[in-house]
């Protein structure tokens, strides 16, 4: 065990575990950030979709030694009022079928949209095939995608 320290969602946060662990693991299970979700384990599906200093990565296969002293953002801390541009979009396209899928679907968008404000259908394919919706709701997201790009 040792202590991992780091800053998630806007606050200090430390935690006494074993340091290989994978980050989804502490923030579901230590931290209560339970919007995070698992599913494949092995970095294919992207449900554990989360901002490490601003860009996308898979928690599921990140040992939380690696995020030592880094600025972690989760689906509840990505607005304070679910009013980030994405959401709002999400919500008027009305994107989710299961959701199962949708904070890792909304966590990459919102990365996309932040390196790329404008980007084309065919960037918006490229980064949204790599996160699994198993409903098929990619019609609607690439919408809303686009939608949050016009709000932004
Ligand atoms: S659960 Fe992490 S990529 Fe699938
Ligand atoms: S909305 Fe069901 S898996 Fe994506």
């Amino acid at each position: 065990m040792a202590i991992a320290k780091f800053r998630i969602n806007g606050q200090n946060k430390q935690v006494d575990v074993d340091p290989t662990m994978p980050l989804l693991w502490v923030l579901r299970d230590y931290l209560g950030l339970t919007g995070t979700k698992y599913s494949c384990g092995i970095a294919i599906c992207g449900a554990c979709t989360v901002h490490i200093d601003g860009n996308q990565a898979r928690s599921c296969v990140l040992p939380v030694s690696a995020v030592e002293g880094k600025e972690i953002t989760t689906i509840e801390g990505l607005s304070a009022d679910n009013d980030h541009p994405v959401q709002k979009a999400w919500i008027e396209q009305q994107v989710p079928q299961c959701g199962y899928c949708q904070s890792g679907q909304i966590m990459a968008a919102a990365s996309l949209l932040e390196n790329n404000p404008n980007p084309s259908e065919e960037e918006i394919v490229q980064t949204m095939d790599t996160v699994l919706c198993r409903c098929g709701a990619y019609p609607r997201i690439k919408k809303a995608i686009k939608r949050a790009s016009e709000i932004k």
